[in-house]
């Protein structure tokens, strides 16, 4: 079975909003997709690896003309992409040479809160590095890092400070999958942009407290991009790295693909599609075969009806390899029945946005649940119709779906996921737990929203264990 739809409700597509910024068919050269390399590590042993990771300030040409300043990880804008091997040893040394604090934040990564994490509560200024170090212990999939000191994260990452992270494990590799980086297994980073007078950004002159939005689309750092294809199998890792838009993906010829994977893991079987809508933050890895295609053809990938990254076909081999049935177990962990369910709400529009009637506060904790115990997370969007879909993200933790107001998830979430898109109107049931006593935050993943109140946070705690004491930022010692 192929699905053909983009599943989320269409009255609440971010295109009917009165403030959607259309895409235009850009005008620019066609241009190489970038293919951001991989960081290098420091130094690597048998169970040990270490990187460092520079937050800086540089220059990038975009478009023709003036270079755009931009910001970057190891890198003008975006970044260098980073690989941890599951049950690795990872040291980080984070630097700083921006001109403001920041902080390093590894969306989707199973480690410790508030601090290793890189929530708001991690703050590295101007000038300084900090060491921190985790050992990952969860499946193969792809997750991303992004600044996030509150309330510039959207600032930050606007001006370019996110970059693709790959988690690698044996049961991925022991897959028939496409994973040679830069020739069929791509990272492809999606975001929007506006440019204004010498092609600068400026954040401040777009800002919408809906979420920022340009007309340019930009794909890991390249505007107007194609892509070499010299394999008849691609895997697509798709990022929303955009403030606030959603895209809605399709090909030329409505070709189908495959998707093997989501936010957390890969699925546990692969699901067949046409269409594929992302909202911010979500990561979807998916695998397009290009067999019935020849050399000199061309491929166009579209979000909307406008498109947005070409494949240039070249001679490639035939590829008769199927992917298995079968791809990733779940191990569901049974839901504690001691712990009551949590309800959370997203409520609100523009400045008025809030979780459970209150705006984010760095000192307080809103929550708190012992670790290792699976627990009900009922997530509600109180907007009415049409209203806007809220991506709910936590920290620190993959969960599982169990349903949309009652219903069966969409056929491509049965994975472990960190973000999920929740209709104006519904409620999400997610099966949480954590496995790290901390600090996490939880929030809507549209950018603007976070920064202006539409989060929260929860405390996790070890109840064998005295309590412990957290360096809790404000915004007045930030
Ligand atoms: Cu991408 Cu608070 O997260
Ligand atoms: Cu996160
Ligand atoms: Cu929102």
């Amino acid at each position: 079975k192929t699905y053909t739809d983009y599943f989320f409700d269409e009255p609440a597509f971010d295109l009917h909003d009165g403030g959607y910024v259309p895409l235009e068919v850009s005008d620019a050269p066609a241009k190489p997709l970038n293919v951001p390399p991989l960081l290098k590590p420091d130094k690597e042993t048998a169970t040990d690896v270490y990187y460092t990771v520079t937050a800086e300030a540089g220059e990038t040409q975009l478009l023709p003309g003036p270079k755009t300043k931009t910001w970057g990880y190891n890198a003008s804008l975006l970044g260098q992409t980073i690989v941890y091997r599951r049950g690795q040893h990872v040291h980080v040394t984070l630097k700083n040479a921006l001109p403001e604090v920041t902080t390093f934040h590894w969306h989707g990564a199973d480690v410790s809160g508030p601090y290793v994490d890189g929530g708001c509560h991690a703050p590295v200024y101007p000038g300084e590095s900090k060491q921190i170090d985790f050992t990952l212990d969860q499946p193969a999939t792809t997750l991303w890092l992004h600044a996030h000191p509150c309330p510039e994260t959207a600032e930050q990452v606007w001006h370019g400070l996110a970059a693709m992270v790959i988690v690698k494990d044996d049961h991925e590799e022991s897959l028939p999958l496409p994973r040679n980086y830069g020739v069929d297994d791509i990272p492809v980073i999606l975001q929007d942009r506006r440019f204004h007078e010498n092609n600068q950004w400026d954040y401040r002159a777009d800002y919408d407290p809906d979420g920022v939005a340009g007309p340019t689309v930009m794909i890991n750092g390249t505007v107007n991009p194609y892509f070499d294809v010299t394999t008849q199998k691609v895997r697509l890792r798709f990022l929303n790295g955009a403030n606030r838009r959603e895209w809605r993906l399709h090909f030329s010829d409505d070709l189908p693909f495959t998707q093997i994977g989501g936010d957390g893991s890969l699925l546990p079987e692969p699901v067949s599609l046409t269409h594929l809508m992302m909202t911010c933050a979500e990561r979807d890895e998916v695998i397009v075969d290009f067999g019935q295609y020849h050399e000199g053809d061309e491929v166009t990938l579209f979000t909307d009806d406008v498109p947005i990254l070409k494949f240039r076909i070249h001679a490639f081999k035939p590829d008769h390899s199927r992917l298995p049935d079968k791809l990733f177990t779940v191990n569901a962990p049974a839901v504690d029945p001691a712990l009551p369910i949590r309800h959370v709400v997203m409520q609100g529009m523009d400045e008025s946005v809030a979780i459970d009637g209150k705006k984010f506060e760095m000192q307080r904790i809103d929550a708190t649940q012992p670790i290792g115990r699976a627990q009900y997370w009922d997530v509600t969007n109180s907007n009415e119709a049409p209203g806007m879909v809220h991506p709910f993200h936590v920290h620190g933790t993959q969960f599982l779906v169990l349903s949309r107001n009652g219903h069966a998830p969409y056929p491509n979430e049965h994975g472990y996921k960190d973000t999920i898109g929740v209709n104006p109107g519904e409620t999400v049931r997610l099966l949480v737990r954590f496995d790290l006593p901390g600090v996490y935050m939880y929030h809507c993943h549209i950018l603007e929203h976070e920064d202006g109140g539409m989060m929260a946070q929860i405390e996790t705690f070890d109840p064998s264990k005295p309590k412990q004491e957290y360096k809790l930022m404000d915004m007045d010692t930030l």
